[in-house]
Protein backbone atom coordinates (compact mmCIF):
# COMPACT_ATOMS: atom_id res chain seq x y z
CA UNK A 1 0.00 0.00 0.00
CA UNK A 2 1.04 3.75 -1.12
CA UNK A 3 1.78 5.50 2.64
CA UNK A 4 -0.08 9.15 2.34
CA UNK A 5 0.20 11.81 4.94
CA UNK A 6 -1.57 14.50 4.14
CA UNK A 7 -1.42 18.31 4.99
CA UNK A 8 -4.66 20.43 4.51
CA UNK A 9 -6.33 23.62 5.64
CA UNK A 10 -9.51 21.99 5.48
CA UNK A 11 -12.01 24.20 3.24
CA UNK A 12 -14.54 22.26 0.68
CA UNK A 13 -11.91 20.80 -1.63
CA UNK A 14 -9.73 19.84 0.74
CA UNK A 15 -12.66 17.72 2.19
CA UNK A 16 -12.81 16.00 -1.26
CA UNK A 17 -9.56 15.06 -1.08
CA UNK A 18 -9.48 13.26 2.17
CA UNK A 19 -12.72 11.04 1.12
CA UNK A 20 -10.79 10.31 -2.09
CA UNK A 21 -7.97 9.18 -0.21
CA UNK A 22 -9.87 7.11 2.62
CA UNK A 23 -11.39 5.75 -0.49
CA UNK A 24 -8.53 4.23 -1.77
CA UNK A 25 -8.14 1.19 -1.30
CA UNK A 26 -4.25 0.66 -2.46
CA UNK A 27 -3.71 3.97 0.10
CA UNK A 28 -2.66 3.91 3.64
CA UNK A 29 -3.08 7.66 5.31
CA UNK A 30 -0.84 7.65 8.12
CA UNK A 31 -1.94 11.00 9.45
CA UNK A 32 -3.35 14.28 8.57
CA UNK A 33 -1.87 17.31 9.30
CA UNK A 34 -3.15 20.93 9.27
CA UNK A 35 -2.17 24.43 8.69
CA UNK A 36 -4.22 27.44 9.25
CA UNK A 37 -5.44 28.54 5.81
CA UNK A 38 -8.87 28.47 3.85
CA UNK A 39 -10.41 28.92 7.61
CA UNK A 40 -8.66 29.41 10.94
CA UNK A 41 -6.84 26.53 12.27
CA UNK A 42 -9.35 25.32 15.45
CA UNK A 43 -12.13 24.98 12.29
CA UNK A 44 -9.26 23.25 10.17
CA UNK A 45 -8.77 20.63 13.23
CA UNK A 46 -12.76 20.36 13.45
CA UNK A 47 -13.53 19.63 9.91
CA UNK A 48 -10.91 16.99 9.36
CA UNK A 49 -12.48 15.33 12.40
CA UNK A 50 -15.65 15.93 10.63
CA UNK A 51 -14.99 14.18 7.99
CA UNK A 52 -13.39 11.49 8.71
CA UNK A 53 -16.45 10.67 11.65
CA UNK A 54 -18.21 10.67 8.29
CA UNK A 55 -15.99 8.03 6.56
CA UNK A 56 -16.30 5.92 9.81
CA UNK A 57 -12.28 6.94 10.23
CA UNK A 58 -11.59 8.43 13.34
CA UNK A 59 -9.31 6.27 14.00
CA UNK A 60 -6.44 8.44 11.51
CA UNK A 61 -4.73 10.60 13.55
CA UNK A 62 -4.89 14.61 13.46
CA UNK A 63 -2.04 17.18 14.27
CA UNK A 64 -2.48 20.55 15.06
CA UNK A 65 0.15 22.58 12.95
CA UNK A 66 0.76 26.41 12.59
CA UNK A 67 -2.35 28.51 12.60
CA UNK A 68 -0.59 31.79 10.77
CA UNK A 69 2.30 32.03 7.65
CA UNK A 70 5.61 32.17 8.77
CA UNK A 71 5.79 36.16 8.78
CA UNK A 72 2.66 36.01 10.57
CA UNK A 73 0.26 37.30 8.50
CA UNK A 74 -3.08 35.71 7.88
CA UNK A 75 -6.01 35.76 5.27
CA UNK A 76 -8.61 32.81 4.50
CA UNK A 77 -11.04 31.86 1.78
CA UNK A 78 -14.23 32.47 4.07
CA UNK A 79 -15.69 34.31 0.94
CA UNK A 80 -15.72 30.44 -1.06
CA UNK A 81 -15.83 28.22 1.78
CA UNK A 82 -17.90 29.80 4.50
CA UNK A 83 -16.28 31.11 7.68
CA UNK A 84 -16.02 27.73 8.97
CA UNK A 85 -14.28 26.69 6.24
CA UNK A 86 -17.14 23.44 5.45
CA UNK A 87 -19.98 25.93 3.91
CA UNK A 88 -21.68 27.12 7.28
CA UNK A 89 -23.29 24.31 8.13
CA UNK A 90 -24.37 23.51 11.70
CA UNK A 91 -23.18 20.22 12.55
CA UNK A 92 -24.46 19.08 16.52
CA UNK A 93 -22.77 15.67 16.28
CA UNK A 94 -19.22 17.11 15.44
CA UNK A 95 -16.28 15.29 17.15
CA UNK A 96 -14.58 17.47 19.42
CA UNK A 97 -10.91 19.05 19.79
CA UNK A 98 -9.93 16.96 22.63
CA UNK A 99 -9.43 14.02 19.33
CA UNK A 100 -6.63 16.02 17.58
CA UNK A 101 -3.03 14.32 19.26
CA UNK A 102 -0.83 16.25 21.31
CA UNK A 103 1.97 15.83 19.01
CA UNK A 104 2.58 19.25 17.23
CA UNK A 105 2.19 18.52 13.47
CA UNK A 106 5.54 19.41 12.35
CA UNK A 107 7.15 16.79 15.03
CA UNK A 108 4.46 14.57 13.61
CA UNK A 109 6.08 14.43 10.37
CA UNK A 110 9.35 14.60 11.02
CA UNK A 111 8.86 11.48 12.93
CA UNK A 112 6.53 9.61 10.16
CA UNK A 113 9.27 10.20 7.65
CA UNK A 114 11.98 8.48 10.00
CA UNK A 115 10.00 5.56 10.77
CA UNK A 116 8.98 4.82 7.22
CA UNK A 117 12.50 6.36 5.25
CA UNK A 118 11.52 6.85 1.25
CA UNK A 119 7.92 5.54 1.68
CA UNK A 120 6.01 8.57 2.45
CA UNK A 121 3.45 10.46 0.00
CA UNK A 122 3.20 14.20 1.38
CA UNK A 123 -0.16 15.64 -0.25
CA UNK A 124 -0.25 19.64 1.02
CA UNK A 125 -3.51 21.18 -0.15
CA UNK A 126 -2.81 24.15 1.54
CA UNK A 127 -0.14 27.18 2.66
CA UNK A 128 2.89 25.11 2.81
CA UNK A 129 3.69 26.57 6.23
CA UNK A 130 3.86 23.31 8.21
CA UNK A 131 6.67 21.94 5.35
CA UNK A 132 8.49 24.96 5.84
CA UNK A 133 8.78 24.50 9.32
CA UNK A 134 9.82 21.17 9.16
CA UNK A 135 12.36 21.53 6.78
CA UNK A 136 13.93 23.88 8.93
CA UNK A 137 13.88 21.71 11.90
CA UNK A 138 15.06 18.58 9.93
CA UNK A 139 16.63 19.68 6.74
CA UNK A 140 16.77 15.92 5.75
CA UNK A 141 13.19 15.58 5.88
CA UNK A 142 12.26 15.80 1.97
CA UNK A 143 14.96 13.08 1.28
CA UNK A 144 13.37 10.85 3.28
CA UNK A 145 10.06 11.34 1.56
CA UNK A 146 8.93 9.30 -1.22
CA UNK A 147 7.33 12.02 -2.96
CA UNK A 148 5.48 15.62 -2.29
CA UNK A 149 2.22 16.32 -4.07
CA UNK A 150 1.63 20.14 -3.91
CA UNK A 151 -2.16 22.23 -4.95
CA UNK A 152 -1.01 25.79 -5.06
CA UNK A 153 0.23 28.52 -7.09
CA UNK A 154 -0.10 29.35 -10.91
CA UNK A 155 1.49 28.16 -14.25
CA UNK A 156 0.10 31.46 -16.52
CA UNK A 157 0.49 34.01 -13.83
CA UNK A 158 -3.46 33.70 -13.40
CA UNK A 159 -4.75 34.19 -9.60
CA UNK A 160 -7.72 33.63 -7.80
CA UNK A 161 -7.04 35.48 -4.91
CA UNK A 162 -4.93 38.57 -6.67
CA UNK A 163 -4.17 39.09 -10.12
CA UNK A 164 -1.47 37.14 -9.55
CA UNK A 165 -1.58 35.19 -6.68
CA UNK A 166 -3.28 31.71 -6.17
CA UNK A 167 -4.87 31.22 -2.77
CA UNK A 168 -1.89 28.69 -1.00
CA UNK A 169 0.90 30.44 -2.38
CA UNK A 170 -0.20 33.76 -1.25
CA UNK A 171 -1.43 32.87 2.33
CA UNK A 172 2.33 32.02 2.73
CA UNK A 173 4.75 33.03 0.18
CA UNK A 174 8.08 32.91 2.21
CA UNK A 175 6.75 28.83 3.20
CA UNK A 176 6.13 28.20 -0.78
CA UNK A 177 9.81 29.74 -1.42
CA UNK A 178 11.59 27.58 1.35
CA UNK A 179 9.43 24.55 -0.25
CA UNK A 180 10.20 25.12 -3.32
CA UNK A 181 13.64 25.85 -3.07
CA UNK A 182 14.63 23.64 -0.23
CA UNK A 183 12.68 19.87 -0.89
CA UNK A 184 15.14 18.07 -2.59
CA UNK A 185 12.79 15.64 -3.63
CA UNK A 186 10.42 14.42 -6.16
CA UNK A 187 7.64 17.06 -6.30
CA UNK A 188 4.61 17.46 -8.93
CA UNK A 189 2.49 20.53 -8.57
CA UNK A 190 -0.99 21.31 -9.16
CA UNK A 191 -1.73 24.58 -10.21
CA UNK A 192 -4.96 26.87 -10.30
CA UNK A 193 -5.13 27.34 -14.10
CA UNK A 194 -4.33 23.27 -14.47
CA UNK A 195 -7.44 22.54 -11.79
CA UNK A 196 -9.71 25.07 -14.04
CA UNK A 197 -8.61 23.28 -17.27
CA UNK A 198 -9.95 20.11 -15.75
CA UNK A 199 -12.74 21.42 -14.25
CA UNK A 200 -16.13 18.70 -14.36
CA UNK A 201 -19.11 20.23 -15.91
CA UNK A 202 -21.87 21.52 -13.78
CA UNK A 203 -24.27 18.13 -15.48
CA UNK A 204 -21.56 15.83 -13.81
CA UNK A 205 -21.87 18.04 -10.45
CA UNK A 206 -25.36 17.46 -9.96
CA UNK A 207 -25.46 14.09 -10.78
CA UNK A 208 -22.79 13.42 -8.55
CA UNK A 209 -23.97 14.96 -5.41
CA UNK A 210 -27.74 13.70 -5.90
CA UNK A 211 -26.68 10.44 -5.41
CA UNK A 212 -28.66 10.49 -2.02
CA UNK A 213 -25.50 8.37 -0.18
CA UNK A 214 -24.18 9.73 3.39
CA UNK A 215 -21.42 11.32 1.59
CA UNK A 216 -23.19 12.99 -1.23
CA UNK A 217 -25.87 14.74 1.06
CA UNK A 218 -22.87 15.90 2.87
CA UNK A 219 -20.63 17.25 -0.04
CA UNK A 220 -23.73 19.14 -1.25
CA UNK A 221 -24.66 20.67 2.27
CA UNK A 222 -20.73 22.16 2.68
CA UNK A 223 -20.67 22.82 -0.79
CA UNK A 224 -23.87 24.91 -1.28
CA UNK A 225 -22.37 28.01 0.07
CA UNK A 226 -19.23 27.99 -2.40
CA UNK A 227 -21.67 27.55 -5.22
CA UNK A 228 -23.40 30.19 -4.98
CA UNK A 229 -19.75 31.91 -5.14
CA UNK A 230 -18.96 29.42 -8.06
CA UNK A 231 -21.78 30.38 -10.62
CA UNK A 232 -21.20 34.38 -9.73
CA UNK A 233 -19.58 36.97 -12.45
CA UNK A 234 -16.45 37.07 -10.09
CA UNK A 235 -15.48 33.44 -10.14
CA UNK A 236 -16.12 33.27 -13.20
CA UNK A 237 -13.73 35.59 -14.18
CA UNK A 238 -11.31 34.23 -12.23
CA UNK A 239 -11.83 30.73 -13.34
CA UNK A 240 -9.93 29.70 -16.31
CA UNK A 241 -11.68 28.10 -19.54
CA UNK A 242 -15.61 28.76 -18.63
CA UNK A 243 -17.53 27.92 -16.11
CA UNK A 244 -17.70 24.35 -13.96
CA UNK A 245 -17.04 22.52 -10.84
CA UNK A 246 -13.40 22.96 -9.99
CA UNK A 247 -11.76 20.56 -6.86
CA UNK A 248 -8.44 21.80 -6.85
CA UNK A 249 -7.08 19.69 -4.01
CA UNK A 250 -8.85 16.53 -5.70
CA UNK A 251 -6.04 16.72 -8.56
CA UNK A 252 -3.55 16.25 -6.36
CA UNK A 253 -4.42 13.96 -4.43
CA UNK A 254 -5.75 12.03 -7.37
CA UNK A 255 -2.09 12.60 -8.83
CA UNK A 256 -0.55 10.84 -5.41
CA UNK A 257 -3.26 8.32 -5.63
CA UNK A 258 -2.89 6.75 -9.12
CA UNK A 259 0.32 8.73 -11.04
CA UNK A 260 -1.18 7.79 -14.10
CA UNK A 261 -4.05 10.07 -13.52
CA UNK A 262 -1.39 12.39 -14.96
CA UNK A 263 -0.61 12.28 -18.21
CA UNK A 264 1.33 15.22 -19.00
CA UNK A 265 3.73 18.05 -16.99
CA UNK A 266 6.53 20.07 -17.27
CA UNK A 267 9.70 19.69 -15.48
CA UNK A 268 11.56 22.93 -14.63
CA UNK A 269 12.74 24.83 -11.65
CA UNK A 270 9.91 26.55 -9.99
CA UNK A 271 10.39 29.47 -7.23
CA UNK A 272 8.08 32.20 -5.97
CA UNK A 273 8.09 35.30 -6.12
CA UNK A 274 8.01 37.33 -3.27
CA UNK A 275 8.27 41.26 -3.60
CA UNK A 276 6.68 42.12 -6.60
CA UNK A 277 4.42 44.63 -6.12
CA UNK A 278 1.72 43.19 -8.16
CA UNK A 279 2.96 39.36 -8.17
CA UNK A 280 3.48 38.73 -4.60
CA UNK A 281 3.17 35.22 -4.04
CA UNK A 282 3.09 34.07 -8.16
CA UNK A 283 5.10 30.92 -9.25
CA UNK A 284 7.90 31.47 -11.19
CA UNK A 285 8.75 28.65 -14.24
CA UNK A 286 12.07 29.05 -14.67
CA UNK A 287 11.66 27.07 -18.53
CA UNK A 288 15.05 28.65 -19.98
CA UNK A 289 17.10 27.54 -16.79
CA UNK A 290 18.43 31.00 -15.81
CA UNK A 291 18.40 30.27 -12.12
CA UNK A 292 20.93 27.38 -12.37
CA UNK A 293 18.58 25.67 -10.18
CA UNK A 294 19.64 21.42 -9.39
CA UNK A 295 16.31 20.23 -8.27
CA UNK A 296 13.33 20.27 -10.90
CA UNK A 297 9.39 19.97 -10.09
CA UNK A 298 6.79 18.34 -12.45
CA UNK A 299 4.15 20.95 -12.85
CA UNK A 300 1.34 18.49 -13.93
CA UNK A 301 -0.16 19.71 -17.24
CA UNK A 302 -2.66 16.73 -18.57
CA UNK A 303 -4.68 14.95 -16.90
CA UNK A 304 -6.46 11.22 -17.78
CA UNK A 305 -10.16 12.54 -17.27
CA UNK A 306 -11.70 9.25 -17.15
CA UNK A 307 -9.57 8.17 -14.35
CA UNK A 308 -10.06 11.09 -12.23
CA UNK A 309 -13.90 10.73 -12.08
CA UNK A 310 -13.66 7.45 -11.35
CA UNK A 311 -11.68 8.42 -8.44
CA UNK A 312 -14.24 11.12 -7.15
CA UNK A 313 -16.61 8.78 -8.00
CA UNK A 314 -15.68 6.29 -5.65
CA UNK A 315 -15.00 9.01 -3.06
CA UNK A 316 -18.43 9.79 -2.59
CA UNK A 317 -20.11 6.47 -2.16
C1 LIG B 1 -6.70 26.43 -3.26
O1 LIG B 1 -7.07 27.44 -2.33
C2 LIG B 1 -8.05 26.97 -1.46
O2 LIG B 1 -9.09 27.87 -1.29
C3 LIG B 1 -8.51 25.64 -1.99
O3 LIG B 1 -8.80 24.79 -0.90
C4 LIG B 1 -7.34 25.15 -2.79
O4 LIG B 1 -6.42 24.44 -1.98
C5 LIG B 1 -7.09 26.87 -4.64
O5 LIG B 1 -6.43 28.06 -4.95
Amino acid sequence: KKLLLIDVDCGTDDALAIMMAIASPNVEILGITCVGGNTQLDNVCKNVLRVLKLCDRLDIPVFRGASTAVLGQNINASYFHGEDGLGDVPDENAPGLELIQKEHAVDAMKRFASEYPGQISLVATGPLTNLALTVRMDPTFPQKLYSLYIMGGNMESRGNTTACGEFNFLADPEAAYIVLNDYLCTTYIVTWEYSCRHKLSWEWYDKWVNKGTKKTDFIKKIYAHSLQYSRSEKESKALVDGPGFVSCDSYAMAAAIDESTVTKFIECAVTVELSGKFTRGMMVMDLIDDLKKKNKAFVISGCDMEKFIALMEISAK
